[in-house]
């Protein structure tokens, strides 16, 4: 991952033009960080388990796009029918997102699956996702799955965000978190690749998460020390993450 300096933009999110209730639904709070992350990562290809209404998706595009990544591409998967956590919902909700991706970011490479996360696997290479984004169902067993199965498509110097990890969520997400970023870490001899964030609830910054008061956060020592050993990973001194981390997320995060 190239080294560059870490930069706190000021974008226009253009989905919010068709959904303007984004800033305030549970991952608007983490908008800039994800945007200002992208913008700073320029992944080749980034990948997302759980779009809906596409709130973080529409996030990671608009740097994309802002940033001329014309290269990047970003792939989304969800049934786009909703579960327990997020609610059943119709059609609409997959209009909506292709609708959005039609006025908006007709120029950038996209791809949906309108599939299980599990039947989505065969068409990304293993090793090809900079960045990961986790957040379907938030049950352990879930969580617990999406990461075991879609870690092997992490590359080396790859990232994963999880949403609704923080403590104090009541949900598996949370459970499974602490478990994976608590030492002794390693869940599977793949823990050996990228770095582990996530995107917090309520505003808690938590591993790996955002806050320009570090101090008050587990920012660059957990993830460093979790996961890089491997032969393609930075050592401690030499942290993935930027030392100027970016602004802490908005108290309205779910
Ligand atoms: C929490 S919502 C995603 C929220 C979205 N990232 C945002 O920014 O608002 C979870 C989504 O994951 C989808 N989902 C959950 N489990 C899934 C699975 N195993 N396969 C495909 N989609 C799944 C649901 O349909 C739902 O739309």
């Amino acid at each position: 991952m190239a080294k560059r300096p870490w930069k706190y933009w000021s974008p226009t999110f253009q989905a919010d033009t068709v959904c303007p209730m984004n800033p305030v639904w549970p991952w608007g709070g983490h908008r800039r960080f994800a945007y200002d992350l992208v913008r700073w990562m320029r992944p080749a290809r980034v990948a997302e388990l759980g779009v809906h209404w596409g709130t973080s998706f529409f996030t990671f595009l608009q740097a994309v796009k802002d940033g001329r990544m014309a290269a990047t591409e970003v792939v989304g998967v969800d049934t786009f029918e909703g579960e327990d956590h997020a609610g059943h919902y119709g059609p609409e909700v997959f209009d909506t997102v292709n609708r959005i991706i039609a006025e908006s970011f007709p120029k950038q490479q996209i791809r949906l699956h309108k599939s299980l996360f599990c039947d989505a696997l065969p068409h990304v290479a293993d090793e090809s996702v900079d960045l990961l984004h986790i957040d379907g169902l938030h049950t352990y067993d879930a969580v617990s799955e999406d990461f075991e199965t879609w870690l092997p498509k992490l590359a080396p110097e790859g990232i994963i965000l999880f949403h609704d990890v923080a403590p104090g969520t009541g949900y598996g997400s949370s459970e499974f978190w602490k478990e994976l970023s608590e030492p002794p870490t390693p869940r599977s001899p793949s823990t050996t690749r990228g770095v582990w964030a996530c995107s917090s609830r309520r505003g808690i910054p938590a591993c790996g998460s955002c806050d320009r008061s570090a101090s008050k956060t587990r920012s660059l020592s957990t993830p460093t020390s979790l996961a890089p050993s491997g032969p393609s990973s930075r050592s401690a001194t030499s942290p993935a993450w930027p030392t100027n981390a970016p602004r802490a997320s908005a108290s309205r995060a779910r």
